[in-house]
């Protein structure tokens, strides 16, 4: 990996430029998405198409496309040179990014029960998407972001790591309730019920985006920040989009619950 990046960039400063570029890149992307998801829904699960390429099986898929978000930034802790992982602050944060995609990567797939096949546009989109979040994040907090004396007990870091880890739960319970609503070999949708579904249709949405919104209050860094902002616009389209699903497609939906935050929206 240290002659794949020596090979890649002259120098450090290069390197960090180019991490800099690829933050500022995301957000752009993120303005992109969200344009774009004005006019379409995001296409897998129950909006899967056609158009967007053939069926790839759902297990498949997501154990595929989530596996660089963990494999790349395994190699850059332990077998690539990183000058940060001596450091708290640094540890803690790239101890958060594991934390979620080895359970997204390596667990969540194996749980998925009778999800919709998707399609291969949208699978190599979330692969590449992967690949290049996965080394933007833990390269930076490997190698380069350095942070003040005594970060971790600043409140800044305090309250990101506790709505990082009040996210990362909701995200995890919210995901479970749903894979409960269907029996082995069922393939169908039911009313959520329980949890963050009391108040939200997209509980499991709402904590991915909170997770990660306190992964960039604590790691104070543009990288995080893009990350963050991507996440929001992808993820705040699915859960409008799944509201006014559920809203059609079920006539006793709780018309109290919201989309995406509760009581409010
Ligand atoms: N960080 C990011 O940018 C990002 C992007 C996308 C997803 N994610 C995360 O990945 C996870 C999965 O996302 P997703 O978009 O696939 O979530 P989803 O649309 O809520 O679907 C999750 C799973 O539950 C099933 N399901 C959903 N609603 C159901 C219902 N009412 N009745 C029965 N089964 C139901 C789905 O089956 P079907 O496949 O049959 O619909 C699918 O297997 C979430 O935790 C999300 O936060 C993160």
């Amino acid at each position: 990996m240290d002659s794949l990046l020596s090979w890649l960039f002259s120098s450090e400063e290069e390197e960090l430029n180019m991490l800099y570029s690829m933050a500022c890149l995301m957000v752009f992307m993120a303005a992109c998405t969200f344009v774009t998801l004005l006019f379409e829904n995001v296409p897998y699960g129950r909006y899967a198409t056609s158009k967007y390429g053939f069926p790839v099986n759902v297990r498949f898929a997501w154990f595929i496309q989530e596996l660089p978000a963990f494999l790349v930034p395994l190699c850059l802790v332990f077998w690539t040179s990183s000058a940060k992982t001596s450091q708290l602050p640094n540890q803690l944060l790239i101890a958060m990014y594991f934390c979620h995609y080895v359970q997204r990567s390596l667990i969540y797939p194996f749980l998925i029960r009778g999800g919709k096949p998707t399609p291969f546009v949208s699978f190599a989109l979330a692969l590449v998407f992967c690949l290049y979040n996965g080394y933007m994040q833990v390269r930076y907090l490997s190698h380069y972001a350095e942070y003040p004396p005594h970060w971790v007990t600043h409140p800044c870091f305090i309250a990101g790591s506790m709505l990082w880890l009040v996210g990362w739960l909701m995200n995890m319970h919210s995901d479970h309730i749903l894979r409960n609503l269907r029996k082995p070999g069922e393939t169908g949708y039911k009313i959520p019920t329980g949890g963050m579904f009391e108040y939200v249709s997209g509980a499991n949405f709402l904590g991915e985006i909170t997770e990660w919104a306190g992964f960039a209050l604590a790691g104070d860094s543009i990288h995080s920040l893009a990350f963050a902002i991507f996440t929001t616009v992808v993820l705040a389209n699915r859960a409008v989009a799944h509201h006014k699903w559920y809203l059609t497609k079920f006539e006793d939906y709780p018309k109290s619950r919201k989309a995406l935050i509760p009581f409010l929206f």
